[in-house]
């Protein structure tokens, strides 16, 4: 518990660049609500980039400035969190490494997400010491800032695991420094890219938070719709079968799906219309964001700024950790 009575929340996104719709309703409103409940550190991981990007690196800084452009248009809020680089607090390097002291290398082989990214990004070698260490790191990231919540998606359960157990394991060492922190996973809303498929950068299918409301009424008018209603006088079952729907469940009041749903059962309504009126319920709902995006980059330095006094305060807390690790390390029985 901090002095407000708060508990910690900590999390971190890889500097991937401009985010996409699927990064709001699936990540960024969970911050944004978790922001005034509790005591929030996000930070960017950008070492935890180079695992897999090690051979281009030079990509990584804009995709920083980019990424955190996105945190603060959305209503990331840094006047109640903290935000930070990775590489700007050299502590969780330090941390890392001794955690990595006391991390059986049979646990890390373990790790389901070692094998299935090797797998799945064949045309880059992963068989570095630092690609192993992945969750070492993270588990550094989590505990340097004594959270007690981590909010992470599913596919990060085994690593927020694997710092639990590296975690029991430092405080059985060297004395109770650490609290065990605990996944929390939230409710996230079902959001299809174009072409039906999870919206990915990398599928090309995402609507990004920074695209240009022309190029968001283009996107949604190319949505995937019902594949089973070929022609506008079949009757379709967006409910059920209908890719786009899933944009109006998010954009569109209760009221006016009710009869969308009525209309399209009927073959009163056809897909090109359908989408037309969505995309304005897309472009309506983002145009906030467009304008906090827009006053935040017209103001030079700004996002470099907040990231500067995020850094601070971040390391305010690591410096603090880091001397209690040293001595729990070198005076077992001082602490
Ligand atoms: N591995 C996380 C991801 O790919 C990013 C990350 C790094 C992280 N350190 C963290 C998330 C600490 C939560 C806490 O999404």
């Amino acid at each position: 518990m901090d002095k407000e009575g708060k508990q910690r929340v900590l999390s971190g996104m890889r500097p991937s660049g401009k985010l996409h719709l699927g990064h709001l309703h699936g990540v960024l409103e969970n911050w944004r609500r978790l922001q005034d409940e509790y005591n929030c550190f996000f930070f960017v991981a950008d070492w935890h980039a180079l695992t897999t990007n090690y051979e281009h690196p030079s990509d990584i800084p804009a995709n920083i400035y980019d990424m955190v452009l996105d945190w603060l248009a959305v209503g990331i809020d840094p006047a109640k969190v903290t935000l930070f680089v990775q590489s700007a607090i050299k502590e969780h390097a330090e941390l890392h490494l001794l955690l990595s002291m006391i991390t059986p290398v049979s646990w890390l082989e373990r790790n389901p997400t070692y094998k299935e990214q090797q797998q799945q990004l064949k045309e880059r070698d992963l068989a570095t010491y630092g690609f192993l260490g992945y969750p070492v790191l993270q588990a550094a990231d989590i505990i340097m800032y004594k959270a007690n919540k981590v909010p992470v998606g599913v596919d990060q359960l085994p690593h927020i695991e694997l710092t639990r157990e590296i975690t029991r394991r430092f405080n059985y060492l060297y004395g109770e420094v650490f609290p065990i922190p605990e996944g929390l996973l939230a409710e996230v809303p079902k959001l299809p890219g174009i072409d039906g498929r999870k919206m990915s950068k990398s599928y090309g299918n995402s609507i990004f938070l920074s695209d240009s409301p022309d190029v968001v009424r283009q996107k949604v008018s190319s949505y995937v719709t019902d594949v089973e209603r070929p022609r506008r006088s079949d009757p379709g079952d967006p409910e059920n079968r209908c890719v786009a729907f899933n944009l109006h469940r998010l954009y569109m009041p209760d009221e006016r799906n009710r009869e969308i749903v009525r209309d399209c059962k009927a073959a009163k309504l056809g897909c090109v219309a359908c989408k037309k009126e969505l995309a304005e319920a897309v472009v309506r709902a983002l145009e906030p964001i467009w304008e906090k995006r827009q006053s935040l980059s017209d103001e030079p330095g700004r996002v470099e700024s907040i990231l500067e006094d995020g850094g601070a305060r971040a390391a305010q807390v690591a410096k603090s950790t880091m001397s209690q690790v040293r001595s729990a390390l070198w005076n077992p029985n001082a602490g």
